[in-house]
C-alpha cells in the first residue's frame, strides 16, 4: 500500500473510510475533509491549534488516551474513531463541563444563544446536570467599557482563542491569562478594564470567542448577511454585514485574499454612518439666498446641524434636473474645457470607465481625472518604468517570505492596520524590519533599526544605498544580468548623483 503513496503523504482511516493527506495535516483536517463533523471550541481555523478545551478528542487504535484532534498531526497507517462508547462519554463530559462554566444553565440558555459552544450543546443534546450547575461561581460584572464590545467573564471558557487572535494573528499584545488552572481567567492589559487597556478596538478576539463572552455592543440578532468589501482604506478586507431590516448590526471578516477573516477598528465597527441622521437620504436643494459660508455653524458640532435651515428636499428629477441646467450654463457660456470631471477611486473599473465616457461625450471635454493622481502619480509612472505594470507587484503578506522588509514613509498600523497585522506577524517569524520614517511610528517597535530621519531625506537615503550597493558590489551579478537591463547608465547616474550631492559636515 505505502509504494501506491504520493511522495509527501499518509494513509489514515477515520470511521472505516481511508484518506491520503500530507503529514502536516491535523486529524481534525482530514476528518473535515472526509465531512465528518467533530465539535471544536479552542480551535479556530487560520490561528495556531492549541489543544486545550479537549472538545475534539478521538481514539486512535492503539494508544491508550483519547487525543485531541485539532492538535494530533495523522501518522501513516493511522487508525481513527470519532465515536464510540469511550469518545462519546469524554466528549459530552467536556462539553457539558464547558457548559457550565459559561454559564449556560439549561435548555432555554442554550437554545436563545447562537455562539459555537450553544450550537455544539444542542448538537449533542447536551443540558448540565443538577449535581455540575450546583457548583456555579459567584458572577462577576460584565465589562462594558469599550464602546464597540464588551466582555463577559462568566461566560469564558478559558479556551485562549481570543488571546491567540489579539497576540499571534494582530500582534497587539492586549489580552492575555493570568493564574493557573481553575483560577485562570482573561485579562486586558495590566488587568484592567477593557476601555482602560491599549486595546486598539479590532475586534479580532470578539470574532475569535466561541462563546460570546466577547460580543459587540451592537449585538442582536441579524437575519441576512451581505458579503462585501471594506469602504475604508485600500487593503481591500473582505467582509460579511450582519443586518436586520436594512440596518448593520455587525460585522464579521471574511476570509478574502487580503485579510483572511482579520479586520481593523473601522472595517470592524465603523459602520454607525449608515444610518446617521445626517446621510443624505434624498436630494437636497441650496434655499435661495442661503450662505456657503461655515461661519453659519457658529461654532456648533456638525453632526447636530439642522441642514434644513439651509435646504430644502426635493425629488431626484427636479435635483437632476438642476445639475444638468448649470453645466449645461457653464458649457454654453464658457466652453467645455470650461468643466472638469473628478472620479472617485471608490469606484469599480467599470465605473470609473462609465464616468470618463461621461465627461469625455457628455461634457464634450477630455479633462478628467481621478483622485489617485494625487496621491500615487508618482508611484504609479515609476511602477510602470520599473516592472511594467501601475499595481502593486505582491500580496502583502508575502512579506512573511522575506529575509528583510524595508519600510519608508508609511504608518501602516495607523493607515492600513490588517496589512500591518502581516508585517507584525513577519517580524515574529524572522523577518528583519527597518524602518525608515521621520515619525516615530508604531510599526517602528517592531523594527530592528529604526531611521528617524529628517523630514524629505528620503531620496537622499534611497540613493545613498543604492550607492552602497554599487560600490560595495552588493548585488546579484547573475540576477541583474537575467532580470533587468540598463545597469551601466543606472551606475553613472548614481555616481553623477553622489558627485553632486553636498558633502556632510
Ligand atoms: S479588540 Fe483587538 S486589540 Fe483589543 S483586545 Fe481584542 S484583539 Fe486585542
Ligand atoms: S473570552 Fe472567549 S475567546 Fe477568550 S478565552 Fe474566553 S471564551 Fe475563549
Ligand atoms: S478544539 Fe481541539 S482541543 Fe479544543
Amino acid at each position: 500500500m505505502t509504494e501506491t503513496l504520493k511522495k509527501n503523504s499518509v494513509a489514515i482511516t477515520i470511521d472505516g473510510l481511508s484518506i491520503e493527506v500530507s503529514p502536516t495535516t491535523s486529524i481534525l483536517e482530514a476528518a473535515r475533509e472526509l465531512e465528518i463533523s467533530l465539535p471544536t471550541l479552542c480551535y479556530k481555523e487560520g490561528s495556531r491549534p492549541d489543544g486545550n478545551c479537549r472538545a475534539c478528542v478521538v481514539e486512535i487504535e492503539g494508544e491508550r488516551a483519547l487525543a485531541p484532534s485539532c492538535k494530533r498531526l495523522v501518522s501513516d497507517g493511522m487508525i481513527v474513531h470519532t465515536t464510540g462508547e469511550r469518545v462519546d462519554r469524554t466528549r459530552n463530559t467536556v462539553l457539558e463541563l464547558l457548559a457550565v462554566e459559561s454559564n449556560l444553565l439549561g435548555k432555554d440558555t442554550i437554545n436563545t444563544s447562537t455562539d459555537e459552544l450553544s450550537m455544539w450543546l444542542d448538537e449533542y443534546d447536551i443540558e448540565p446536570s443538577a449535581a455540575l450547575t450546583g457548583a456555579i461561581q459567584t458572577l462577576q460584572p460584565i465589562d462594558t467599557t469599550h464602546p464597540g464590545f464588551s466582555f463577559d467573564p462568566n461566560r469564558c471558557i478559558n479556551c485562549d482563542r481570543c488571546v491567540r487572535a489579539c497576540q499571534e494573528e494582530q500582534v497587539n499584545g492586549v489580552i492575555s491569562i493570568k493564574g493557573r488552572g481553575s483560577y485562570s481567567q482573561v485579562i486586558f492589559g495590566l488587568d484592567s478594564s477593557v476601555g482602560k487597556s491599549p486595546c486598539v478596538g479590532c475586534g479580532e478576539c470578539v470574532q475569535a470567542c466561541p462563546t460570546d463572552a466577547l460580543i459587540e455592543t451592537s449585538h442582536q440578532l441579524a437575519d441576512q448577511s451581505t458579503d462585501s468589501i471594506c469602504p475604508y482604506c485600500g487593503v481591500g478586507c473582505a467582509l460579511t454585514y450582519k443586518t436586520r431590516h436594512n440596518k448593520i448590526l455587525a460585522v464579521e471578516g471574511r476570509n478574502g485574499p487580503a485579510n483572511k477573516g482579520r479586520l481593523c477598528v473601522k472595517g470592524r465597527f465603523g459602520f454607525d454612518y449608515t444610518s446617521h441622521k445626517n446621510r443624505l437620504t434624498k436630494p437636497l436643494i441650496r434655499k435661495a439666498n442661503a450662505p456657503k459660508d461655515i461661519s453659519i455653524l457658529n461654532g456648533s458640532d456638525v453632526s447636530n446641524f439642522d441642514y434644513s435651515t439651509l435646504f430644502r428636499e426635493a425629488t431626484w428629477e427636479e435635483a437632476l434636473q438642476r445639475v444638468v441646467d448649470g453645466f449645461s450654463r457653464i458649457k454654453t457660456q464658457h466652453g467645455p474645457s470650461s468643466l472638469a470631471g473628478f472620479g472617485s477611486a471608490k469606484g469599480s473599473n467599470e465605473e470609473a470607465y462609465l464616468f470618463q465616457k461621461l465627461i469625455r461625450t457628455g461634457f464634450g471635454t477630455n479633462n478628467v481625472d481621478h483622485c489617485t493622481r494625487l496621491c500615487h502619480a508618482s508611484s504609479v509612472s515609476a511602477l510602470l518604468e520599473c516592472i511594467g505594470s501601475g499595481a502593486v507587484s505582491n500580496q502583502v503578506q508575502d512579506i512573511q517570505h522575506a529575509d528583510v522588509a524595508l519600510l519608508i514613509g508609511c504608518n501602516p498600523t495607523v493607515n492600513h492596520p490588517v496589512a500591518a497585522t502581516w508585517m507584525k506577524n513577519a517580524v515574529n517569524t524572522g523577518t528583519k524590519l527597518i524602518v525608515a520614517d521621520p515619525r516615530n511610528t508604531e510599526i517602528g517597535q517592531f523594527a530592528e533599526l529604526q531611521l528617524l530621519m529628517s523630514p524629505g531625506s528620503d531620496i537622499a537615503l534611497i540613493n545613498g544605498m543604492l550607492h552602497t550597493v554599487i560600490t560595495e558590489n552588493l548585488f546579484d551579478q547573475a540576477f541583474v544580468d537575467a532580470r533587468t537591463e540598463g545597469l551601466d547608465g543606472f551606475k553613472a547616474h548614481i555616481r553623477l548623483v553622489f558627485m553632486q550631492a553636498p558633502v556632510a559636515r
